[in-house]
């Protein structure tokens, strides 16, 4: 019912099998599932509990009724109202991945992927992070009951994300050098110390993630929108969600494809430079920054997957500046009263600046992504937003503070 199969070569593998690329060209692995095999109706979809298992025959596990699980998914997709009047869009939806278990859209990976983890019998999962992917891990593999490590550049992490981290019982070790480095390192490690790797080079984990798809175009009364804005680092989310859309195209319960559209920050921006240079790979950026920690990524790992999803859906893919993606979180927060941290907001500013460019047309149905909650990063709150006035504790003090 699904293969592991290689985007580049087309070799097929045992689905046992703990590879993370393609053994003869190393490629990207990726889950294919024969659809022709999946009976799923609206109205059955419907008579299931709203969260990612409801999606359940589309998720590559053996026994869909032993899964290690948080109740992840099932996360709001707001109406934007307030938004569609300040950027001057017709129907602007948010779909709020804050409100997963651990606070980011990684929960749906991590779901299936330590599933998949324990049915290979693994013992330890690893992961390199730039903070969210680490807060997840270490809490499904802490529900799972095995052996979590992770590697973060040190001292490049939103502090909510290490606290998580750490709070779970992850092994967490801080390496001196940036994100794309501590990745090359646990790869290497894991294969060495047989450690599952739960990064997004993983094929499985990827499947859980689009199930962000699934539940948008459910919310959505079964259609698609016209275009979903995603906030882009190591490229996986946004291949994964395209995938989501396209089997839901396939089985018949959307009529129509979203245009895909990522957005990067400026300083950490190789997928839009290769996207707008028509170029088939990125060109690595060996010193990333962006006060979007989540994203300050140089060399996302699954660019082929996301280029392929820009190209398929006619995509664009455009970068933000910081000062940029600290206004579109300001208007999530006070406009909708929705909390995001920085890499969420870059959704809403990479839409405003592709409206303002006429890149995107005005009567458009947009949903944009925010993937993770706000506490993630109270630092950013704390630097770049106005701080409380402190008093003595008397009326009068109160009043002159407030009236003036
Ligand atoms: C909050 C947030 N947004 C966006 C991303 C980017 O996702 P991807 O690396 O799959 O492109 C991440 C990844 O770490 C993230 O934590
Ligand atoms: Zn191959």
């Amino acid at each position: 019912m699904f293969v592991l199969r290689c985007i580049e070569c087309g070799r097929e593998y045992d689905r046992r099998a703990m590879i993370y690329q393609c053994p003869g060209c190393s490629g990207l692995l990726e889950v294919v599932f024969q659809l022709e095999d999946v009976q799923l109706s609206r109205a059955e979809l419907e008579r299931r509990p709203f969260n990612l298992w409801r999606y359940r025959e589309l998720m590559p596990v053996e026994n869909s009724t032993r899964v290690v699980s948080l109740n992840e998914g099932g996360t709001p997709l707001y109406r934007a109202r307030a938004l569609e009047e300040e950027l001057g869009i017709k129907e602007l939806y948010v779909k709020n991945e804050g409100a997963n278990p651990t606070g980011s859209f990684k929960d749906r990976g991590m779901t299936v992927g330590v599933t998949k983890a324990l049915e290979l019998g693994a013992r330890a999962v690893g992961c390199a992070s730039t903070g969210n992917t680490s807060a997840s891990l270490a809490a499904y593999a802490a529900r799972a009951g095995i052996k979590c490590l992770v590697l973060l550049p040190a001292g490049k992490i939103a502090i909510g994300k290490l606290a998580q981290a750490l709070l779970h019982g992850a092994q967490v070790i801080g390496i001196k050098a940036n994100f794309d480095v501590a990745l090359k390192l646990i790869r290497e490690l894991c294969v060495k110390h047989n450690i599952y790797l739960l990064n997004s080079i993983n094929p499985w984990r990827l499947e859980g993630q689009k199930s962000e798809a699934f539940e948008i175009a459910d919310q959505l009364n079964f259609s698609a929108p016209d275009r979903v804005v995603v906030p882009v680092g190591n490229c996986g989310n946004i291949s994964a969600i395209w995938k989501g859309f396209r089997e839901f195209h396939e089985l018949g319960l959307i009529d129509t494809l979203p245009v895909m559209t990522g957005v990067q920050a400026e300083g950490a921006s190789p997928l839009v430079k290769a996207f707008k240079a028509g170029k088939s790979s990125i060109e690595p950026e060996p010193q990333p920054e962006t006060i979007a920690t989540a994203i300050r990524i140089g060399a996302p790992v699954n660019a082929p997957k996301a280029l392929r999803a820009l190209r398929e859906s006619n995509g664009v893919a455009e970068s933000v500046t910081d000062e940029e993606i600290i206004e579109a979180q300001k208007l999530l927060a006070r406009r909708l009263g929705i909390g995001v941290e920085p890499a969420s907001a870059a959704s809403i500013a990479g839409l405003r600046k592709l409206l303002e460019a006429g890149e995107i047309a005005r009567d458009e149905r947009v949903v944009c992504v925010t993937t993770g909650h706000a506490l993630k990063d109270p630092e950013v709150i704390f630097s770049r937003y106005e701080k409380p006035v402190e008093i003595e504790p008397s009326i009068e003090a109160l009043e002159k503070v407030i009236y003036g």
